[in-house]
This record gives C-alpha cells, structure tokens and sequence, in this order.
C-alpha cells in the first residue's frame, strides 16, 4: 500500500498552551510518522498566501492575525491514508463539535483558536508541504 503525507500546523494558541509535546505525542501515538518539523514564526505575507484560497472569506483578516500572532511548529506526516487519519485525530473545524480524544476537542478553544491545522486533499497537501519545507528537510 503506498504511503500519503500530509502538512500539520500546531497553531499559535496551542504552542502558546504549551501544547506542542502533547499534540506531537498524539500524532505519534496515532501511527502518524514525523516526516519533519520546525519551528517557525510566520510574516503577514505568509500567512496570507498559505491561507489564499480563504482570502474572500468574511473570517480571512482575523484569521491570519491570528496566525502571526506567535510561533507555530509546522510539520510533514507521513502513513496509509495520512491526510484523513490525521483530519480525524484533529477533530472537527469548530471544538463544541469534536468528538472526544481528538486534538481540538482537547485543546482548541473555538472555531478560530483550534490549535491544528491539517491538509484536507493530497492536492493542497502537496502544496502546503512546498510551502513550507525543502526535500532536504525531510527524513528518508
Ligand atoms: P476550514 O478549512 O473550514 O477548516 P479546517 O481547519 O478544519 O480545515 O477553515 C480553515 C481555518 O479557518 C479554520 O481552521 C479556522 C478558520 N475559520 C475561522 O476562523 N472561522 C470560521 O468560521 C471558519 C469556517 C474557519
């Protein structure tokens, strides 16, 4: 069976929790390998060209001053189906809709402060994994 990878960002509310250990731990735990990952403070135009496709929406300004708003652990998953196992482990968008043992269930704070990001197709995963990371930064 051929392996997925998939693009995780640990948000600024969870790294600021302190959350990073727990959340990895989580990823980890779920079968989940850590391709990559650092650490990484983004700029306004960053964040703005990783969240384009959201730019018409009423949310987009809010969300990336929210986003720069402090550091974030960016990293690249890799396992069978990837891209839905770690969808599933983050939970749902809005946290009063997440099931129990998800991320944002546990950590997230509400429909914007969510703690994760996760790729949502092999398409943008490919491109958010671009975004942010060279072939030389991931392990074999
Ligand atoms: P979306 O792609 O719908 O969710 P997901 O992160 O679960 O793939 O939205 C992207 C991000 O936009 C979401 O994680 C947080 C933010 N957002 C808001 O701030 N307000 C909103 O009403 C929605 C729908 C999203």
């Amino acid at each position: 069976m051929s392996k997925e990878l998939t693009f995780s960002i640990i948000k600024p509310d969870a790294v600021a929790a302190g959350n990073i250990g727990s959340i990895l731990q989580m990823i980890s735990d779920a079968g989940l390998k850590i391709k990559a990952t650092k650490m990484i403070h983004m700029s306004r135009e960053q964040a703005e060209g990783f969240y384009a496709v959201h730019k018409e929406r009423p949310f987009f300004g809010e969300l990336v001053d929210f986003m720069i708003s402090g550091p974030v652990v960016v990293s690249v998953l890799e396992g069978e189906n990837a891209i839905a196992r770690y969808r599933e482990l983050m939970g749902a968008t809005n946290p009063e809709q997440a099931e129990e043992g998800t991320i944002r269930k546990k950590f997230a704070t509400n429909i914007q402060n969510n703690a994760v990001h996760g790729s949502d197709a092999p398409e943008t995963a490919a491109v958010e994994v671009a975004y942010f990371f060279s072939n030389i930064e991931m392990v074999g």
